[in-house]
């Protein structure tokens, strides 16, 4: 065995032991795949990748996404690998990055199949916060009593990046808005989404901004409520960086943000691979009323 898996907590995380030699072997891969079923998010402490093994790991596992060429942060000679920092010299819209703040799901507000999993290697870390939390979105799901799952089960949310990005910019202009709009989609997705495999998990985070065929505050407070159950401490894995840690999770499943920092110095890479399952679709213009009205 040149992997091993060790659980951190009943509901998520996984610590993975494996030589940077063989994380691109079949067994490794298989494993990999494997535990992001099952633990959700894996850490493999101070792996050291290079930006060539990283994206390398994320061919084995998949087709690369190519949704981070659409946002800021990403160069020509390595366009796939995304640069999460607030230095403006690495990334020209760090604003964006502010938005990792806040719990949500990597590219689900772009109309595409939801990405499969993110993998994001620490270069240079803050002096403080920066910590990053995953809350597992599977057992949310399945920990709810039988009544509320009944009530849950057939709702549709919308999801859309003004919504994200409001607890960043409060009232963005004119321009901005504008801009992100152009970035992404409003998307409509199932609250309860059934995967392929059967498996049950809820669509949570910060860019769900309403329930459709509710008002506003009605489908609001309960996405609330919901993402406040789905980050119950049993449920989340909060990582602390180590130079050179690469994390990898399972971006169908998960809901992840980061603890606060303002260290310019902070420097992540990011990769993304492509899922093949589209949960939801482009909202319907009338689904998308009810929830900008109070009653
Ligand atoms: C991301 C993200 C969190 C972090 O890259 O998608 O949410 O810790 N990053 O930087
Ligand atoms: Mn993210």
């Amino acid at each position: 065995m040149s992997i091993t898996v060790e659980p951190v907590k009943p509901h998520i995380g996984g610590i993975v032991r494996v030589s940077p030699d063989h994380l691109l072997d079949d067994e490794t891969i298989e494993t990999v795949q494997r535990e992001l079923e099952t633990r959700g998010v894996l850490v493999f402490p101070q792996i050291d990748v290079s930006d060539q093994l990283q994206l390398a790991f994320t061919d084995r596992l998949g087709d690369r996404v190519n949704f981070t060429r659409q946002v800021p942060g990403s160069d020509a000679e390595t366009p796939d690998v995304y640069k999460i920092t607030l230095d403006r010299k690495l990334n020209a819209e760090p604003d964006y990055v502010l938005g990792t703040f806040f719990w949500h799901i990597d590219g689900i507000t772009i109309d595409q199949p939801l990405p499969k999993a993110t993998v994001l290697s620490a270069r240079t870390l803050s002096a403080s916060g920066g910590a990053t939390e995953f809350a597992n979105l599977y057992a949310a799901w399945d920990l709810l009593p039988e009544d509320e799952k009944r009530e849950y089960e057939g709702l549709t949310v919308i999801h859309c990046v003004e919504a994200a990005v409001r607890p960043v910019h409060g009232h963005p202009s004119e321009e901005r808005r504008a801009r992100y709009k152009a970035m992404a989609a409003v998307m409509e997705q199932p609250l309860v989404w059934t995967h392929e495999d059967g498996r049950k998990s809820l669509l949570l985070g910060t860019h769900a901004d309403g329930i459709v065929g509710m008002p506003g505050p009605h489908g609001r407070a309960l996405l609330a409520r919901l993402q406040q159950w789905a980050a119950q401490p049993d449920l989340v894995y909060t990582h602390k960086w180590q130079p050179g840690d690469l994390v990898i999770w399972n971006n169908q499943g998960l809901m992840h943000r980061v603890v606060p920092y303002t260290d310019e110095g902070r420097v992540m890479h990011r990769t993304t691979i492509a899922g093949k399952e589209r949960p939801g679709r482009p909202a319907r213009d009338a689904n998308v009323e009810r929830i900008y009205q109070v009653a």
